[in-house]
């Protein structure tokens, strides 16, 4: 038996830090009982791209979600995707040839994912993906192009459910190294829930309000929640600016709406003069990007989700939380109504978003779980990873 593996697993940005959170902690687990099973222990080394760099965009996920430091940094920052794609892979080349892992594990559709598998085939070391097979097919997205990169280089790929997997099959992937594993996002949802239900209102408006303005005082009434960052939605004045329209004049004529704001879209906001509308909108509550824990709080307590993030999109699906996606796609098509989930498409269209909204808001919450989204899929996925290493000793 080969006493330890080692698994050097990446994270760049945001999203990736949830998914990392519950791999960390089955590694731990299974490391304490190792020995006494006689299975190898896992030697494990976390990569952080430097993706996201800001503490409200990482430092604080680790903080509130427990995951141990990166034991390296590569520190590549922002920049177009090419420069992005390309100072990680020269930055994890040097790290992959000094540690020479087993396996390098990536997460989810990131410029890091694509990246470090990438680099790592090349040097000949196993990839193994969490979250694969999801497909929007629509290739404008960047993270269509790195969803497809990273699946045809992976030695192992995790899915969610079967949609996945079918995407998968369709593609010609051997079905021997496809593991339907659940999901990961849910694992910490689940590990998070209680804590986070015990934050209040009062005290994450307090913490996070934009440019310290003073925090409202919000009825028990639900309130609308939303957050945009797609470069679809968020980079041309012609779609965002209806879109701000919309929210100003409609929803938050409704009820309350809190928008964290994702640091493009502000930028973009103020660089297309759309700033001093959204600021002067009396009931729409603008917070700086916030954690997780208070994220969960938020959506959990929220009447309406309005949202182009995909890892949003499942956690209302298991909250309940009625969602509109502003995407005309989605790779998750799990979450939509239509696969028994609580999400509809409606683009990007101000005014399809109106209708929608008309139509969806009042509606009761009601929580839908896909089979496996049970909050064990990390677990599932150490014991593939280690059966894998032991057949290919
Ligand atoms: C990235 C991911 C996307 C994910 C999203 C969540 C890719 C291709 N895209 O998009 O899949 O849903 O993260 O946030 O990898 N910035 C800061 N502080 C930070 C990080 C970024 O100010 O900590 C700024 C950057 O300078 C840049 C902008 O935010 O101007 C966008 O960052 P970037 O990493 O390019 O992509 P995201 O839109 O965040």
């Amino acid at each position: 038996m080969k006493e330890s593996i080692r698994i050097m697993s990446v994270v760049g940005a945001r999203p990736n830090f949830m998914k990392i959170a519950p791999f960390t902690r089955a590694i731990a687990e299974h490391n304490a009982t190792a020995e006494e099973r006689q299975v190898p222990t896992i030697d494990h080394l976390l990569v952080h791209t430097g993706q996201h760099y800001d503490e409200r965009m990482s430092a604080s996920f680790f903080d509130a979600l427990s995951i141990p430091r990166p034991d390296i940094d590569l520190e590549v920052g922002s920049g177009s995707h090419a420069e992005q794609v390309g100072h990680t892979m020269i930055a994890f080349e040097n790290a992959l040839r000094e540690h020479r892992p087993d396996w390098v594990v990536v997460v989810g559709d990131v410029n890091a994912t694509c990246a470090c598998s990438i680099t790592a085939k090349k040097e000949h070391i196993k990839v193994a993906h969490i979250e694969a097979g999801l497909r929007s097919g629509d290739r404008e997205m960047p993270e269509e192009i790195n969803r497809i990169v990273t699946d045809s280089l992976s030695d192992l790929l995790f899915t969610t459910d079967a949609l996945a997997d079918e995407n998968l099959t369709k593609e010609g992937v051997p079905t021997d190294r496809v593991h339907c594993v659940g999901n990961i996002m849910i694992d910490t949802l689940e590990y998070c829930r209680e804590q986070a239900l015990s934050r209040s209102m009062e005290h994450i408006l307090k913490e996070n309000m934009l440019e310290g303005r003073t925090p409202p005082t919000l009825s028990s009434e639900p309130h609308g929640l939303m957050t945009l960052h797609r470069p679809s939605n968020v980079d041309q004045p012609a779609v965002l600016g209806p879109i701000v329209h919309f929210i100003c004049n409609e929803w938050a004529s409704d009820m309350p709406v809190i928008w964290p704001v994702h640091p493009r879209t502000r930028k973009n906001l103020q660089t297309f003069g759309l700033w001093n509308q959204v600021v002067d909108c009396e009931s729409l509550i603008l917070l700086e990007p916030v954690g997780y824990l208070e994220m969960l709080f938020l959506n959990a307590h929220a009447g309406i989700m309005l949202t182009d993030s995909g890892g949003l999109q499942e956690e209302c699906c298991v909250l309940g939380t009625p969602c509109l996606t502003l995407r005309w796609n989605t790779e998750r098509p799990m979450t939509l109504k239509e696969h028994g989930g609580v999400s509809m498409l409606v683009g990007n269209d101000a005014s399809k978003i109106e209708q929608a909204y008309r139509e969806t808001k009042g509606q009761s919450r009601r929580s839908f779980r896909p089979p496996l989204w049970d909050g064990s899929a990390a677990c599932r996925i150490v014991e593939v990873l280690i059966a894998a290493t032991e057949c290919t000793k």
